[in-house]
């Protein structure tokens, strides 16, 4: 029979109790979420798209919120993708901004919640205000041990993989690697992921159906969730939704 969550798992007073028809058995370890519509979200609102982009920060909050209080061990978010640089440069100069302040408001409740925070991409390339604030973030939460937020920044499934196939092809080239050996296990060491499970679920929000190069290596398995509502506008309960829909899938890894 299938443990239940009752109110009292909420281990935070304040926050909303979960739903009792989640099983606690059954929470994805990793989330992944691509969280899109920030702009289609402040048309809506009759606001410039990057209000967008700082109403999907606090969506951020909400999220990691409920995803570690839920027992998720892993949430991976796509925050910029090596893409990404091609939309116009104030737009691209406020994104990379909001890590400087969702770090310097939230850091301290991450660092007491026990939270580490990781970045997974091409950090040189980010301008050094940046850079330096995820950093002092990665730093700062080295020490946590319970949940990982892992922001995706600058991130690439393309890129990821042809860096892969470089350091392979270097090892090989040294002697530190036989092709022969080369190996789904070994082949993942050499992803940005190399410490991480896969995503056992993965959310994209906004409407639309793809994959936009991320982790397409990792998301072989997945579970895919896409639903309709903007990331500004994506809550709690969605996130539940999305999880009770992860709870009723047969996960069969190509077995039967
Ligand atoms: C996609 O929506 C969203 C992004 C490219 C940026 C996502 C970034 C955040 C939610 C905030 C990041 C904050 C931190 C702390 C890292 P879109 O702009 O493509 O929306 P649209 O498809 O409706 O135009």
């Amino acid at each position: 029979m299938l443990r239940r969550l009752f109110k009292f798992f909420a281990a935070k007073p304040h926050m909303e109790p979960i739903p009792q028809d989640l099983s606690s058995d059954r929470i994805p370890q990793h989330v992944a979420v691509i969280m899109d519509g920030n702009g289609r979200w402040a048309k809506s609102q009759g606001l410039p798209r990057i209000a967008g982009h700082h109403s999907g920060m606090k969506t951020i909050k909400r999220i990691t919120k409920v995803a570690d209080k839920l027992g998720v061990k892993v949430l991976t978010l796509y925050a910029f993708s090596t893409e990404n640089w091609k939309r116009p440069k104030e737009e691209v100069e406020f994104l990379m901004k909001l890590p400087q302040e969702f770090l310097s408001l939230e850091l301290e409740d991450l660092i007491e919640n026990n939270i580490q925070v990781r970045i997974m991409g091409y950090k040189e390339d980010l301008p050094p205000h940046t850079f330096k604030a995820v950093e002092e973030a990665e730093s700062r939460t080295s020490h946590c041990t319970g949940m990982i937020l892992n922001f995706a920044l600058n991130y690439g499934s393309r890129k990821e993989m042809i860096q892969a196939f470089r350091e392979m092809a270097a090892d090989v080239q040294d002697g530190t690697l036989q092709p022969d050996h080369i190996s789904e296990e070994v082949y993942s060491q050499y992803l940005l992921t190399r410490a991480l499970p896969d995503p056992d679920l993965l959310i994209r929000t906004s409407g639309e159906v793809r994959i936009s190069n991320f982790m397409m290596w990792q998301l072989a398995y997945s579970e895919l969730w896409f639903t309709d509502v903007y990331w500004p506008a994506f809550t709690e309960d969605h996130f539940y939704e999305a999880i009770r829909g992860y709870q009723q899938r047969a996960r069969r890894f190509g077995g039967l």
